[in-house]
Parts: C-alpha cells; structure tokens; sequence
C-alpha cells in the first residue's frame, strides 16, 4: 500500500465516523431527552436486550406440586415470596409449569384451567406483578406437553400474543412429544414469535440436552436444560453435577446451562447434601429455580435458599460457570469459580459417605504465592488469612468436608478486606 492509499482510506474512514455521528445525533433523543411515545414495532432483527445477564432466580411449581397448581397456591407463593425474604434475595420469576392450561378455543388461543385459575391468567399476572414479582408459564414444542395437555406444535405466534397480553415475562418450553422436530429450528421459531409480540420474555428452554443445546442455544433461549429430570436424591444431583459440567464453556452472561430446577427443602436428602446440591448450583452458575413449598420452609432450608453470600457467588456478573480444578480419586472435587473482584469461589465436594480432608493451593486456583484471605460460605465468617508461598512443603488451605457435603469458601489474594 503507498502512502497516498493509506491517507486516502483515513480520510474515507474518518468521513465514515462523522457520518455515523451525524446520523446517530440526528436519531437520538432530542434535547428534552424525550423517550419515542410508542413503542418501536417489534422486528425480530432488532438487537434484543440481554434477558438474564445473570443467572435467572425464581420458583417452579412442578418439582414439589407436579399437576395440582391453582390460583391459590400462586397467590400465596407470590405472598411469601415477599414475607420469607426470598425476593430480596433475587428470586423474582414465579413460574407455573405443566397443567395450567386444559384446551384451545375455536379461535386457536389456549385455555387456562377454569376452575383452578377461575379470576384468569392476566389478573393472576397483576397480582404476582403487584407484589414486585415477575410471572412466568410452561408449554411444550410437541403437540402434547408432558403431561398431555395442549402443546404450542402450529401455535407459536398466537401462544405468543396470549402470553404477552397477559404479561408473561418466562416461558418454559418443553420437548415432549417433539423428538421428530428440528429443536434448533423450532425453538428459534418460537423466540422469533416471542420478539413479533413485543414483550422481552425469556425463553427456557427444556429439551433435556438430548440436541446438543449448549452448541446453538444461546442466542435463541437464555437458559437451556442440560439433563433429564432432577429427582430429589444425592444420587440424581451427583449424576446432574457431572452432566452439567461438561459444558462450562458455553455458559456466560445472557445464556446459561440449566442443570433443573431446586429440590431443596423437599425432604428427600440431608441438610448437608442440600447445602451441597445449592452450593454446586451456584458454582456452575445455574439458575436458582426453588422447587420447594415456600409457605411452609423450616429454617434449615431457609438458611440454604436464603445464604446471600452463596447467591452471590452465582449471580457473580463475570458469569463464568465454575469447573473442577482438582479431581481426588475417593471422591473429592475442588470447584473453582473465578468472581468479578479478582476473589475466587471455592467449592470442596466429597460425594463420599465418610468425612474427607481436602487441601487446595492457591496455584491451583490461579492466585499468585503469598497471603490471602479466606470467608467460610456457609458458617459466614472468616477463616483467616492464609499463606500459600508456593513452595511444595508450606501451608496448603486444608478442610474437612462432611459426607455427602461441602465446605465452600470465598478467597480474595491479599488481604483485601480484612
Ligand atoms: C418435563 C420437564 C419437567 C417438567 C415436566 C412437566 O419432564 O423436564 O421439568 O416441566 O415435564 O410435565
């Protein structure tokens, strides 16, 4: 290239930025600063904006109620949503799953249960709205959801209208009855319905990992499932713990593997394993979906669902899904989830029925040689600082872990904070 070009391309360059500038000025908001009237028509070209740059919170009913949903139950949920802290803590999206809906009128629009949800679906919105909650519903891709009721197969745009007129603001979607569709094709078609209606919906989509979500879905839904169905045994969360890690890569702000909704406070595993099934949930920055009666917790389970600072590991906004560092043969996993501030979460797993001593140095973490400090997730207090100077026989972090449990802390390098 001769000077002359270069020149001759700067100059064309610079044109190009002061058009741009011009035109972006001319579009912009005016001088009072007035936002358009109305807003612009949907067009499923237009950049949409980033749903869940974080995890999504919220509850489901389906892992505790399965098909008895009811405007009562929603009514009190959203109640002690509130009452229970459990909004502040960021659980915001109250989402009913399979069974609300029982047929489709003449006109094509689907038909929430009569009796169940006798005041209707929008007045149950207003209300979950009014109490600064955000409200979500379940369909299926197949002409059946899972539990045989009428599917959304030939009715994504007008399932999409009927969701936002009635201030829908999630939709699940769901895979039964649907293996001989194309999901990439189908699941997209019914985002681009969702952007057509006009109202940001997210978009959870629940194919159980049988197509690959982790490679396409992004872009088309903000969370996708990784797995077949959580049971509320060790044994299930175990087994979705490994699943749902092989596919940390994909995970980041405005799309997230979904290992399945919460079992905590259903009953079927120990405090501890509930603590760790939470814990490795927020490690793999996993939406945080309560699965749970919310109007009747103990305080064991409050304690798990309510833990601030184990949310904030899993709302942490660099977004990274955590991974295991450190894999011990007898059943001990070192997690580690690289947070905004430079600190790290640190996970340690014995999935084991025998208390286990785990250790992990600060190089296998990714923090340099020297002091830092180290906050227990769960006993909410701080463990010191401790000082790893990187030679082999020095000071290592070291934990016992209970059986089916975990020790989970919080390490700044340093001694920031203390
Ligand atoms: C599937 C989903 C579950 C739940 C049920 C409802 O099994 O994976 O999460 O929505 O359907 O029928």
């Amino acid at each position: 290239m001769t000077t002359r070009t270069i020149l001759r391309e700067i100059s064309a360059a610079a044109i190009a930025v002061l058009l741009i500038a011009v035109v972006f000025a001319a579009c912009g908001p005016g001088k009072a600063g007035k936002e358009p009237a109305v807003a612009a028509p949907a067009n499923p070209a237009a950049p949409v904006p980033v749903l869940a740059p974080v995890p999504p919170m919220g509850f489901n009913t389906w892992n505790k109620f399965g098909c008895e949903v009811g405007e009562t139950l929603i009514r009190q949920t959203a109640d002690a949503m509130v009452e229970t802290g459990m909004l502040d803590a960021g659980y915001k999206y109250l989402v009913i799953d399979d069974c609300w809906q029982v047929d489709r009128g003449a006109d094509g629009r689907i038909i929430a249960d009569p009796k169940r949800f006798a005041g209707g679906m929008k007045a149950l919105a207003d209300y979950v709205h009014g109490k600064g909650l955000l409200f979500g519903l379940y369909t299926d891709l197949g002409p059946k959801t899972c539990q045989g009721r009428p599917g959304s197969a030939g009715f994504h745009d007008i399932d999409a209208a009927t969701y936002a007129e009635w201030g829908v603001d999630y939709i699940k979607v769901d895979w039964c009855d649907a293996d001989d569709l194309d999901a990439r094709k189908e699941y997209t078609s019914f985002r681009d319905a969702l952007r057509r209606a006009g109202r940001p919906i997210v978009l959870s989509i629940c194919e159980w990992g049988r197509n690959d979500p982790w490679n396409w879905a992004k872009g088309v839904g903000q969370l996708w499932r990784t797995t077949a169905d959580i049971g509320d045994s060790w044994e299930s969360v175990v087994w979705i713990i490994g699943a749902n890690s092989r596919h940390a890569d994909a995970a980041g702000p405005g799309g997230w593997n979904d290992p399945d909704m919460l079992e905590v406070g259903n009953g079927g595993m120990t405090f501890d394993e509930y603590k760790a099934h939470f814990s490795l949930w927020a490690i793999m920055a996993a939406p945080l979906m309560a699965g749970n009666d919310l109007r009747a917790m103990t305080e064991e389970t409050k304690s798990i669902l309510l833990n601030k600072e184990v949310i904030a590991v899993d709302q942490d906004p660099l977004g990274a899904q955590g991974r295991v560092v450190v894999e011990r043969g007898y059943g001990g996993q070192v997690w580690l989830k690289p947070l905004a501030d430079g600190s790290k979460a640190v996970a340690f797993l014995n999935t084991t029925a025998r208390e286990l001593a785990q250790y992990v140095r600060w190089s296998q973490i990714g923090i340099p040689p020297g002091p830092a400090r180290v906050r227990d997730l769960w006993a909410h207090e701080d463990r010191g600082i401790h000082t790893d100077t990187g030679k082999k026989y020095d000071e290592r972090f070291e934990v016992k872990v209970p059986a089916h449990g975990v020790v989970m802390v919080r390490i700044w390098p340093g001694q920031a904070g203390v």
